[in-house]
């Protein structure tokens, strides 16, 4: 089946169309799916509805790059219809195996089409030997059916290879309503043999009724589970998405195919982050994209003839228990001009710049020996649309705060000396970076005019700052 190049919708207006970012040429995109470096190139599908700037039956758009930042947009690779994936092309990832590209995703059914909480998935292959071209493998499904103390909810699967052997996890929910995550195992790819259960919820409130997008690792030594549970009950300052996405730092055993764990913790704090998946780059770094947005999230470019993003790619990175998500280094391509650099002195201060769209802005303060107690970033556009972020030297906790409904979000630093922020804007969104990412906000943010920045502080502060443009 291919995609039917005249009910393409058409990109109607380009006021939120994101530079650097990755989104569709078109249409509603939302999860990164198959992140894998093959022939030379770093591939990128997504889950992509081509007719409507809204969620549809789920097909797997695909681009490539070799820097990571500049992407190629390449035919549809998965077009659902078929017998094994009739409603549905869902998450999966990718693989190369004997030079080849083999994709592995969830086929997503319905009993009925006008009911669509009654659904079973399975999972298949699709396989290409040119990374452009991709056939179905003609014995799909590969995994038919969940285990029997599952519910209908079987997706996601993610694949690695270990010491020859070929593994994968998916995403599920058990009989009891608890998220959990299960393990298959293969000698060639094709024939999955089920393994039992990675790790469950303990509960629904604190753990999740559904676990999406799952991703098992090692990184600096330690096994790291990174999964997207959705029912987790908002907190004070965390867990405030509809849904979350987040990780366990454990140890896995090859042996009973279980991961002995610690708590959950959330990878991002911004409004706008879910559905994460990660890959390894041929130097050996562990590199993450997300889907830049939320379900439900109003998300206006629907009106212009598109909706969803990517972030920006980060590497992952491990320290002191917990994950560091730094822009990866090939971002600094994109650094057109040096626009400021100085050490300014700062109370409520205008930074002096022509163009805000596309920046890239680098602060650095040192509240050692100094009286106030905070420091703000503070954005807001000519049609009075706000975010700042505001780090409290006392309490060492950063607040996030967008306009809007539900405006704030909490993350917290180990240091309270002193502070790095990286912020990337693009034309819809800001990211923020704290302390070489030990705390990151993505944001989706919309405004029509121009946008003021100024740096704020309740005592006079010295701020060491350098800005660029972007490409
Ligand atoms: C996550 C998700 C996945 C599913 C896909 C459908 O955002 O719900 O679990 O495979 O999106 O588009």
């Amino acid at each position: 089946m291919e995609v039917n190049q005249f009910k393409v919708i058409p990109v109607t207006n380009h006021r939120y169309r994101l530079k650097y970012h990755f989104s569709a040429p078109s249409g509603w995109m939302n999860d990164p799916n198959g992140l894998v470096y093959f022939k030379g190139f770093y591939h990128v599908f997504y889950q992509y509805y081509p007719y409507d700037s809204s969620w549809g039956p789920m097909h797997w758009g695909h681009a490539r790059s070799e820097d990571l930042l500049h992407w190629e947009n390449l035919p549809v690779a998965l077009v659902p219809g078929d017998i094994e994936d009739e409603d549905g092309c869902f998450s999966g990832s990718a693989i190369v195996k004997d030079n080849k590209l083999f994709l592995i995703y969830t086929g997503h059914h319905y009993y009925d089409k006008n009911d669509q909480d009654n659904f079973w998935q399975n999972q298949n292959i699709a396989i290409s030997e040119d990374g452009i071209h991709f056939k179905k493998y003609e014995k799909n499904p590969v995994i038919s059916n969940p285990p029997s103390d599952n519910t209908q909810h079987f997706r996601d699967p993610k694949v690695w290879e270990h010491d020859g052997i070929y593994y994968l996890i998916v995403g599920s929910q058990n009989s009891e309503k608890l998220g959990r995550i299960l393990l298959y195992k293969s000698k060639d790819l094709l024939n999955w043999q089920y393994n039992g259960v990675v790790t469950v919820a303990k509960n629904i409130k604190n753990d999740g009724f559904m676990w999406e997008c799952p991703d098992l690792f090692r990184l600096n030594g330690r096994d790291i589970l990174l999964f997207s549970p959705q029912g987790i009950e908002r907190q004070k300052n965390r867990f405030l998405n509809l849904y979350q996405t987040g990780y366990f730092i454990g140890k896995f055993n090859y042996l009973n195919s279980q991961l002995k764990h610690g708590s959950f913790e959330e990878l991002d704090k911004g409004h706008d982050f879910y559905a994460t998946q990660t890959f390894i780059a041929p130097d050996g770094r562990r590199i993450l994209f997300g889907w830049m947005d939320m379900w439900e999230a109003s998300m206006p470019e629907k009106r212009d003839g598109w909706a969803g993003a990517l972030t920006l790619p980060r590497e992952l990175i491990l320290h002191d228990s917990k994950i560091y998500m730094l822009p990866v280094s090939e971002t600094k391509s994109l650094r057109r001009k040096k626009v400021l650099d100085q050490s300014l002195s700062v109370s409520d201060t205008k930074l002096d710049l022509s163009n805000t769209k596309h920046l890239e802005i680098n602060l650095q303060a040192n509240f050692e020996e100094w009286l106030g107690s905070y420091f703000e970033v503070y954005l807001k556009t000519t049609d009075d649309k706000e975010m700042s972020l505001t780090f409290n030297t006392k309490t060492c906790l950063l607040t996030l705060f967008r306009s809007g409904p539900d405006p704030y979000r909490y993350g917290k630093t180990l240091q309270n000396k002193k502070i790095k922020i990286r912020i990337f804007i693009d034309t819809s969104s800001v990211e923020f970076f704290i302390n070489d990412g030990e705390v990151v906000f993505s944001e989706r943010f919309y405004y029509e005019g121009k946008m003021n920045i100024n740096l704020c502080a309740n005592e006079q502060i010295t701020v060491n700052s350098q800005i660029y443009d972007l490409k």
